[in-house]
């Protein structure tokens, strides 16, 4: 199924015409159709100018975009254009601007200046996205909407009154009573027992720690506060344009949204990808991040924005060096995107972003920038057959954004060193190296498609999710810290791995949090050494078998790594988690799709008539590789078999007989 009415993939940008004064507009939508641009995102931050006055709108300018757009063969990607409200709103309603932790009301001049709670708010952007729709939703070039823009980017929450009030409703649907959220919260401890839901406030600055349970609480009523705003201006949407999809465009792996509720309620998932060319190991988080973009819906999601080249909010901006503009949106559709959109179409002369790459940098048509633009335009247009394909996985990586939270509870952990993100990767990077496709999965998902399941770590972890894995029947590897704690961050009864005690064989004596820089030894039976650092935990083993045991400090000879049957469990933070992985692997019989070296990338696509192997080479040397089966280059038109180089920076997207079961 295609994103969009719009064929083949897409391509194209932010556009920002009301920068520009209008001649300039018509040597961009030229420029556009030499570049193969076939999609525009626009109006996503237009409110003032669409809305200079209350209830007086000037759509002449858009008006004369989307014609232009139209008659040059460019679809739309219109925004709502809700993700900044005008000065006059926030000058008339200063108390919808968003207040911090410390009460302090933050000041007009940026972008999402929005108490996500704010009925007033919420009453205009659903206002202007219904004048959007009447006066567009029957325009040809309409091919999407795009509410607001990045929600929670610099406005993730707000501790003001309005969303004070907002909180107790939604506690109060939560918990029905204040008994209820009393035991729900623990508030015997340190004599918060409260007595009316009017008691309770947003986690405002309080002298000490603040209760981790209210924490998690308020993380899920931050996400859900503005999925409440995307939904508000969907109704409409579907209102006027039954017909039109719907995104908007999330931020690459985040903690801020439950990208799991929130791709539930989009028609198709979109994404922001800014990979930072000064980090060798983006290329790998990044790919991460896309293989959860293709699997919150298990379909082809969209590369909404990504920069051409530099971006402008590091410390320092680094370019993207030749051919990393190209292997960069390659690998997005690599991981299942149909299209690689920019920000933006033509760099600005002012603003905050001024010094932000685009497709058509300061220096036009004369830059190496365009160059690029053009060049994959191009080869876009040669890879359209595989826009509709998807990936099968045999491996899952489970997250759950209710555990993230948890887990990152600032001041009440035994260390503050386990991070989330850190766990996921250190099992994502060696299966990404490996060539192995991975899909991420919620841990209460039915997991029965997948042979080897990951869950880095399940701080949190509720009855329902423990039973999925029980009925799981491939190989599981559960990691440290799992099992801790229920849905409202009380500990598990008995302690960890509560509600997988049984299931792990084991359970867990205490915490043995490593002080920073300290590093414990691990030695698998075969001799093989491994290190871990940062965590570790002293376990009581009740049927599990020893796969690994600590060679030193106080720990020394206690279990480090274990396995129950088909269920491994590791204790600790492994520095290298390869010897536990390639075990499990053989164990589930997963193979890679392709046999790469290292730098090489391999990921597959499939399709109804072929299968499409991506060999995306990062490193800076010619890669060399042997093929598993013949096939044609769709970027060159060439026929390759058996032993091939791939240049630095290049890619091969080799279409192949259909593989069948892969
Ligand atoms: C985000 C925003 C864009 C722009 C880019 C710059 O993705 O959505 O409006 O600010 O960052 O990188």
């Amino acid at each position: 199924m295609r994103l969009t009415r719009v064929p083949g993939l897409l391509f194209g940008g932010d556009y920002n015409p009301e920068h520009w004064p209008e001649e300039v507009w018509a040597e961009d939508a030229k420029l556009m159709v030499e570049a193969g641009v076939n999609m525009a995102t626009v109006a996503v931050f237009s409110w003032s100018r669409l809305e200079p006055r209350p209830g007086e709108y000037d759509f002449g300018w858009l008006d004369r975009v989307l014609e232009l757009l139209h008659e040059h063969g460019i679809a739309v990607d219109l925004a709502t254009a809700t993700a900044t409200p005008p000065p006059w709103l926030v000058r008339e309603h200063p108390e919808l601007l968003p207040v911090d932790a410390n009460g302090t009301r933050l000041e007009f001049g940026s972008r999402q200046g929005y108490c996500p709670s704010s009925p007033i708010f919420r009453a205009a952007t659903v206002r202007l996205a219904r004048a959007m729709a009447e006066r567009y939703g029957a325009h040809p070039a309409l091919a999407m909407w795009h509410i607001s823009n990045e929600y929670a980017d610099h406005t993730l929450e707000c501790f003001c009154d309005e969303s004070a009030r907002h909180f107790r409703r939604w506690l109060t649907d939560r918990y029905a009573s204040v008994a209820g959220l009393n035991d729900a919260w623990g508030t015997s401890c340190w004599g918060q027992h409260y007595t009316d839901f009017e008691q309770i406030n947003p986690p405002r600055k309080a002298p000490g720690p603040i209760n981790p349970a209210q924490l998690l609480d308020w993380r899920r009523f931050c996400s859900d506060a503005l999925l409440e705003c995307f939904e508000a201006e969907k109704a409409v949407l579907r209102e006027v344009t039954p017909d039109v999809p719907v995104t908007t465009n999330f931020m690459s792996v985040l903690p801020g949204l439950d990208y799991w509720k929130w791709a539930a309620a989009e028609d198709f998932v979109s994404d922001d990808a800014y990979p930072d060319p000064a980090d060798p190991t983006s290329q790998v988080n990044i790919a991460l991040s896309y293989d959860l973009m293709r699997s919150l819906k298990r379909r082809p999601w969209l590369l909404l924005e990504q920069a051409p080249s530099a971006v402008s909010w590091r410390e320092v901006n680094v370019p993207k060096p030749p051919g990393r503009m190209r292997l960069d949106s390659l690998q997005a559709l690599a991981h299942g995107a149909d299209g690689v959109m920019f920000f933006q179409w033509r760099q600005a002369r002012y603003g905050p972003e001024k010094f932000h790459s685009a497709l058509l940098p300061h220096g036009g048509v004369r830059t190496r920038g365009w160059q690029d633009t053009l060049r994959l335009g191009g080869e876009l247009e040669k890879l359209a057959e595989l826009a509709g394909t998807h990936s099968r996985a045999d491996v899952a990586l489970l997250l759950d954004w209710d555990s993230w939270w948890g887990l990152e509870a600032p001041e009440s952990m035994p260390s503050k060193r386990l991070e989330l993100l850190r766990l996921m990767r250190s099992w994502y990077a060696p299966l990404h190296a490996l060539g192995i496709t991975v899909d991420l999965a919620p841990a209460g998902r039915d997991l029965s498609a997948y042979r080897l399941v990951i869950a880095p770590n399940l701080y949190l972890c509720t009855d329902e999710q423990a039973d999925r894995l029980r009925e799981f029947t491939g190989e599981l590897i559960v990691g440290p810290f799992s099992g801790v704690v229920d849905p409202a961050d009380r500990v598990h009864p008995g302690g960890a791995p509560g509600p997988l005690r049984e299931l792990l064989g084991l359970s867990v004596d205490e915490f043995w949090p490593l002080a920073d820089g300290a590093v414990q030894g691990v030695r698998y039976a075969d001799g093989t050494a491994g290190t871990a650092t940062r965590w570790a935990e002293w376990l009581r083993l009740e049927g599990a078998e020893t796969i690994a045991d600590y060679t030193d400090g106080d720990l020394a000879g206690q279990p480090a790594i274990t396995r129950h049957g088909r269920v491994g469990y590791v204790g600790c933070a492994l520095e290298d988690v390869t010897p536990v992985l390639t075990d499990a692997l053989t164990r589930a019989g997963v193979r890679p799709v392709a046999d790469v070296p290292p730098a090489v990338e391999a990921c597959l696509r499939v399709g109804p008539d072929a299968a499409y192997l991506f060999l995306l080479n990062h490193g800076t040397t010619t890669a060399a590789l042997t093929l598993r089966a013949p096939g044609t280059d769709l970027l060159t038109g060439r026929d390759l078999a058996g032993s091939i180089e791939i240049g630095p920076r290049d890619a091969v997207v080799l279409r192949t007989a259909h593989e069948g079961e892969k």
